[in-house]
């Protein structure tokens, strides 16, 4: 289509303010997906089949539109991850729009999180259309969330739309806008083809799909393409679009949304960020930005069954078809035997990465504490970098321990000020500068390790602000810190796998929260378990886990027999993920004990 025809938008929303619903209404408006779909897909999604609902929300849908005018338009939804740890992603799908729909619960206003990709959004030069959702609850606040808009963005009210996606009140203004203020794309069909690549994923036949932005020329199926940041030429096995299907297309041009099945057969080949380009007329550039991604967080996966370890190892393989951020190595534990070190961007994705390889891969799986990756110089003067706290060398060998410090955000109401403070004291966090984007909010500035924002810092934040406060963070720079390893023995030997690296100041404090945990969380034996915690080579803590099996309903007051049911289904599950240390057996819990410890 022409370029004056096209439009492409992404919607930017915090988590549950209702993106999926908007999606999804403003694809059955313009009858890209049918109500007997959408009806499917409601279905789907309530037998928990979600990932089959996934190709209606395939991250960029082409909708065709006509505009009150008469013309017929072309528009490009493109879907961006909602959270902190994949915000290079987020910037690349902004990359590929020219405006976004910001999405801000009515009842809820705007949150940090909106306000990260909002930044982003801007710095991307889009065009926002604010849009208010969900005024048919009684307790929306659309007056004031307005205002907070205009506050933020200088909106006038007028153009700042109110809609019910759920309802359906008001969507149509949606896409009139999208038309309306949207810029049409730029770009030159008769320049050499530069191609942005802003999502991927991995088709068994198709080899990697890549979802694409193109800026200049025309991708043809027939052409042979270049992978600007490896030199990979190939011939695509099928240019599309997503109509939300995969539908083939003779032809891509500047402006255009789409995918190029690539046939290669890692994502890592065809990376996000990446420019796809000619092999015979390349361009002499690529777009700007590309960046690796580099995971910020690490630990160890191990089967459960020692002899799941070549399941474990093919499903990580699989994973990392589709995700070109998680990576891992073999890596063998005296405690746990042989597993894989795994590295994340951040701990949601760890989170992910878990879910997936216990409910689509059915393995049962130990996941240790999550570690930073530090660097280490040593008095011979060589630095090591380790990203595993049982790899962390002698103390006497050690000159300086240095580990990452990040730049935090955090949004709240002016209410929670205070227990926000004392939550990012306790947890080493330096305070920076406050601002006040929005009436009765605050967005105060912490630096802070990020060691410390791993362990649960973002559930604790939720819970002193009553669900309300919100946060991002980015990595600042790696900080030298006095630091030791927190070393557990269990029945008088160590466990490698329960190591942690705390600050000095912290170890005997941890130390004995971290025995008392274990002493909950590992169950009786057949005898007496000694569980004791060591740092810098003294003993600092110890208790013992009695002999004999501990009833679990004993914890139950009255007869709430739901309740005793949850708790012994908890203790099955927990059963699953047990592994056998000597003759011990400890659960998962205790290898995420560490995590909470205040
Ligand atoms: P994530 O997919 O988790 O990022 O959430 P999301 O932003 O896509 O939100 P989603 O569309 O899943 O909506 C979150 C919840 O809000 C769902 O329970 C929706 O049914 C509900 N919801 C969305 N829009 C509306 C609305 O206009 N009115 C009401 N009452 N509820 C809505």
């Amino acid at each position: 289509m022409e370029k004056e025809f096209i439009r492409n938008f992404c919607i930017i929303a915090h988590i549950d303010h209702g993106k999926s619903t908007l999606a999804d209404r403003l694809l059955q408006i313009t009858g890209t997906i049918s109500d007997r779909q959408m009806v499917e897909q409601v279905l789907d999604s309530m037998e928990l089949e979600r990932e089959k609902g996934v190709t209606i929300k395939a991250s960029a849908v082409r909708m065709l539109y006509r505009h009150s005018s008469g013309k017929e338009y072309e528009l490009n939804l493109i879907d961006t991850p909602g959270h902190v740890d994949f915000s290079y992603e987020v910037s690349r799908a902004l990359m590929a729009c020219e405006g976004a729909l910001l999405v801000v619960d009515a009842t809820q206003g705007i949150e940090a999180q909106t306000l990260a990709n909002l930044y982003l959004a801007l710095d991307a030069d889009l065009t926002i259309i604010p849009v208010i959702n969900k005024i048919d609850l009684p307790s929306a606040r659309v007056a004031e969330v307005a205002q907070e808009i205009q506050n933020l963005l200088g909106t006038p009210p007028e153009e700042i739309l109110a809609v019910s996606a759920k309802e359906g009140t008001n969507v149509e203004k949606v896409l009139e806008a999208v038309v309306e203020r949207v810029p049409s794309p730029r770009g030159d069909t008769s320049l050499p083809l530069r191609a942005l690549v802003f999502d991927s994923h991995y088709d068994s036949y198709k080899g990697v799909v890549a979802y694409v932005r193109v800026f200049d020329g025309m991708i043809r199926p027939e052409d042979t393409l270049r992978v600007m940041s490896s030199g990979i030429d190939f011939r695509p096995v099928e240019v599309g679009i997503f109509s939300p299907d995969m539908r083939p297309v003779s032809v891509l041009s500047a402006g255009e949304v789409g995918y190029v099945a690539t046939g290669l057969k890692t994502v890592s080949e065809c990376r996000v960020g990446d420019t796809i380009t000619s092999s015979t007329s390349p361009a002499a550039e690529p777009l700007p930005g590309f960046r690796h991604p580099k995971p910020m967080v690490f630990a160890g996966i191990y089967p459960v069954e020692n002899e799941d370890y070549e399941r474990l190892k093919e499903a990580l393989e699989k994973l990392q078809l589709n995700d070109a951020s998680l990576v891992f190595q073999p890596e063998k534990s005296q405690a746990l035997n042989f597993g894989f070190r795994c590295g994340f961007l951040g701990l949601f994705h760890m989170e992910i990465i878990q879910e997936r390889l216990e409910r689509e891969y059915d393995l049962d799986i130990v996941v240790t504490a999550p570690s930073v990756e530090y660097e280490v110089v040593l008095r011979t003067g060589e630095v090591v970098r380790i990203d595993s706290p049982a790899l962390l060398p002698d103390e006497g060998l050690i000159e300086e321990i240095r580990e990452p410090w990040m730049v935090v955000q955090i949004f709240t109401p002016m209410e929670y000020y205070g227990t926000v403070m004392d939550l990012v004291r306790r947890r080493r966090g330096i305070f920076r500068e406050q601002e006040y984007p929005a009436p009765n909010r605050v967005q105060l500035t912490f630096e802070i390790p990020l060691s410390e924002l791993i362990v649960d810092f973002f559930d604790e934040l939720k819970s002193r602000t009553r669900g309300y406060g919100s946060m991002d963070y980015h990595f600042a720079e790696y900080r030298p810190g006095d630091l030791v390893k927190l070393e557990v023995l269990v029945a008088g030997e160590p466990v490698d796998a329960l190591a942690t690296i705390v600050h000095r100041d912290q170890a005997y404090h941890k130390g004995q929260a971290l025995v008392s945990k274990l002493k909950e969380v590992i169950p009786r034996q057949l005898f007496d378990v000694a569980i004791q915690a060591a740092a810098g080579g003294r003993i600092i803590s110890r208790a013992n886990v009695k002999a004999l099996r501990k009833d679990v309903l004993a914890k139950c007051y009255g007869g709430d027999v739901t309740r005793k049911k949850k708790l012994l289904e908890k203790q099955k599950r927990g059963k699953k993920r047990m592994k056998m240390i000597g003759n011990v057996e400890i659960p998962q819990e205790a290898f995420l004990a560490v995590l909470g410890l205040e």
